[in-house]
């Protein structure tokens, strides 16, 4: 399993939801996870490693691993926040985005069970993100097209050194 960068089409595909969560889809998920600790990511999606399903992992600083399988936003704050956010995808690119401050996601961890959040903060930004992903949807795709080409132009400058 690695992870894909910008430029892979995978990344701007839309994901299918699981139809069972299987030991393969366990498997998956726990791949994920141990993927996302390694590159000391705090998010990490289907589509980042070719896997086209509804499935995302996140694990912030010392709190557990937590995956994410056929989610869906129930709510999101009108009041919104901006923070700086990167992307494993696009290494070295950093940028501010604005996202709703709290959301309240349903999904099903890796051993079936439905469980309903509702989180603010870092998590809430990252689960936004990671649910980006599962339609094809980069972080950069939120910012204005003069500071996206320009986020590009670097990121391709980098790529090539
Ligand atoms: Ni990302």
């Amino acid at each position: 399993m690695e992870i894909l960068t910008l430029g892979n089409e995978l990344l701007r595909q839309r994901t299918e939801r699981i139809n069972s969560i299987n030991s393969e889809v366990t498997h998956i998920a726990a791949k994920m996870l141990e993927l996302l600790i390694q590159q000391k990511g705090i998010g990490l999606a289907g589509p980042q490693v070719g896997y086209m399903h509804r499935i995302f992992v996140a694990k912030l600083e010392k709190s557990p691993g937590l995956v994410f399988i056929n989610p869906s936003v129930i709510e999101t704050s009108e009041e919104t926040e901006k923070c700086e956010e990167g992307c494993l995808s696009l290494p070295g690119v950093w940028a501010d985005v604005v996202r709703p401050s709290s959301v309240r996601v349903q999904a099903w961890n890796e051993k079936g069970r439905p469980f309903t959040l509702e989180t603010n903060g870092l998590l809430a930004r990252c689960i936004l993100h990671e649910l980006d992903h599962l339609d094809g949807v980069l972080f950069i795709d939120h910012l204005s097209e003069v500071k996206r080409n320009r986020l590009l132009a670097k990121f391709e400058k980098g790529q090539r050194v």
